[in-house]
């Protein structure tokens, strides 16, 4: 498939990559609103988007995004029940979802510390396939998927040399992670590629190598990175950075 061309911003601090990624994803949401009365959001996990959620929380209680009409779900999430401190969508709640008008009815957590995860991942695909219309591959295509960005390569919870990978059917998949010992739950390739935008948020020094491996212009360099099968054909690719994540990438080519 085709090189998806990808928008990249390297902000100076942490705090202007997030003030970046806000701005982008006011603008996005409120464009998938005027244009078909709701957004469809899929939210990140892990610590990255903290900054982000509080500033989108205090921007929004300005009344300039119409979180009332987003419909939120996960990219992935931990096995551990929902007011766990590990929770992605604990997380999300603190700093985001408590303090904008979204309807609880629109907000749908992962249910990854379920018995039967496959089966609860079976039935997240289908919440999904029931909430987001789909586009011409009969994917839900969703109107912004946010992403982050592991150390290692990962993204969402798709773990470099797993089955999450090489995933192309299922939409929501859940498997041992055996480099974390534990069950999680994520969105595959075939739904992020789908997606009218997506945003890849990284920063700090500790994901520079992954980053510099990621842009660089030999796709054998980035191989074994998962991140770096995300490729939304039909969509709208950017990744946001700060310097520190940036430092070793060769930016000249892109
Ligand atoms: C998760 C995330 C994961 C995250 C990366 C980066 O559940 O942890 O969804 O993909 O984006 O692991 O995590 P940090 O932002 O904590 O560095």
């Amino acid at each position: 498939m085709a090189e998806q061309s990808k928008e990249v911003y390297v902000e100076p601090s942490v705090e202007q990559a997030t003030g970046l990624a806000s701005k982008f994803v006011k603008a996005i949401v409120s464009e998938a609103v005027g244009r078909h009365g709701i957004c469809y959001l899929g939210l990140v996990g892990g610590t990255t988007p903290h900054g982000l959620y509080l500033r989108l929380a205090s921007d929004g209680c300005s009344g300039d995004v119409p979180w009332q009409n987003v419909e939120v779900f996960f990219g992935d999430e931990r096995d551990v029940p929902q007011d766990h401190v590990a929770s992605n969508y604990h997380m999300a709640q603190r700093t985001l979802l408590d303090h904008v008008p979204i309807e609880l009815m629109h907000i749908h957590p992962m249910p990854a510390d379920s018995e039967d995860i496959q089966g609860a991942a079976a039935e997240y695909e289908k919440a999904i396939r029931k909430a987001v219309p789909s586009g011409d591959q009969g994917i839900p295509r969703f109107d912004l998927i946010l992403l982050g960005m592991g150390g290692d390569g990962h993204t969402a919870s798709i773990f470099p040399n797993t089955e999450a990978v090489s995933e192309t059917e299922k939409l929501v998949a859940a498997y041992h992670v055996p480099v974390l010992g534990r069950n999680r739950m994520t969105i595959t390739f075939p739904l992020i590629n789908a997606a009218r935008n997506v945003i890849l948020f990284v920063t700090g020094s500790d994901k520079a190598d992954a980053v510099a491996k990621l842009l660089d212009n030999d796709p054998e360099a980035r191989a074994d990175l998962p991140v770096s099968r995300v490729n939304p054909a039909k969509g709208n690719f950017k990744i946001i950075l700060d310097a520190a994540a940036a430092r070793s990438a060769n930016l000249k080519y892109l």
